[in-house]
């Protein structure tokens, strides 16, 4: 690795285990809470991670811009820019339940170099450079090996606005759940991603998700070998809200099921009406 992305690396890792023990310090403590959207949080402990984050970036490298998910930063056509999720698992922090990260990737001329994502409550720190690989804690992770779709484990999410919108992923969690071993759907993005790139999980994959969300761990998931593409198979982009990332084993059989349609018949089989 140069020692200007060793440098970059160590700065995001650092700030990532400062906010991360911050967030570990606030979770079963009072904090305010403030509606985004009708169940779309945002805590002060999301927005002091951002200001934590942002302003020791900005000390270290000034110029660089920032696309981070709390505030809206100037843009200054930099060819260095942070994306960065401050707390990714608000619903999770909120509730206390002990399930969420701080993601924060580096893009470079439009690609993303570098990634990472601290696991605040397993104090555990994943990281990713292009093409250098892919590790957690210092120690290098592979995507798992397994294979087919029927023995997998995969994770998704759902949208903020699933209760009103068509896209709500109700049909593809049906298809997956009956074309594979399980779901988790866990409530961190960034961690599902983070979780395929450790071999814990085999694969994901979620719609409308933000550039933030998605920046750090899809890095990851190449570099550990496995496969990101968007729900067509096409090249993926972070600023394409579909996803799909997987071992590479299972890619194919995960892009066929997004095509299908929900097998209503066989669920209603099984209601009692
Ligand atoms: C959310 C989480 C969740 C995913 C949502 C995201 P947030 O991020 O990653 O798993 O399903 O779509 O928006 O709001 O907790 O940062
Ligand atoms: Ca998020
Ligand atoms: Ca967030």
């Amino acid at each position: 690795m140069t020692s200007t992305m060793q440098n970059f690396q160590d700065k995001a890792v650092s700030l990532a285990r400062e906010a991360g023990q911050y967030q570990r310090s606030m979770i079963w403590k009072p904090f305010n809470v403030e509606y985004k959207g009708e169940i779309d949080l945002v805590t002060e402990v999301d927005k002091k991670s951002e200001e934590l984050i942002v302003k020791g970036l900005a000390k270290a490298f000034p110029g660089h811009d920032f696309l981070a998910e709390e505030n809206l930063y100037p843009d200054r056509k930099a060819s260095h820019k942070w994306i960065i999720d401050p707390l990714d698992g608000t619903t999770n922090f909120t509730h206390g339940f002990p399930w969420f990260a701080v993601s924060i990737a580096l893009e470079v001329g439009g690609e993303v170099v570098l990634g990472v994502i601290y696991h605040t409550m397993m104090d555990e720190m994943f990281t990713a450079v292009r093409g250098e690989g892919a590790w957690l804690n210092g120690s290098p992770i592979g995507a798992s090996i397994r294979s087919p779709l029927r023995c997998s484990l995969l994770a998704t999410g759902f949208p903020y606005d699933s209760a009103t919108d068509r896209e709500n992923n109700f049909a593809h969690f049906a298809n997956f759940q009956m074309g594979g071993r399980g779901i988790r759907r866990a409530g961190a993005a960034a961690l599902d991603l983070a979780y395929v790139a450790a071999g814990r999980l085999d694969g994901f994959w979620e719609s409308k998700l933000k550039p933030w969300d998605v920046a750090a761990g899809q890095l990851l998931v190449s570099e550990a070998g496995g496969r990101v593409t968007g729900f067509a198979g096409e090249p993926y982009s972070v600023y394409n809200n579909r996803i799909v990332a997987s071992n590479g084993r299972i890619h194919d059989e995960m892009l066929e099921m997004l095509v299908k349609p929900v097998p209503l018949q066989a669920i209603c089989g099984q209601m009692k009406l």
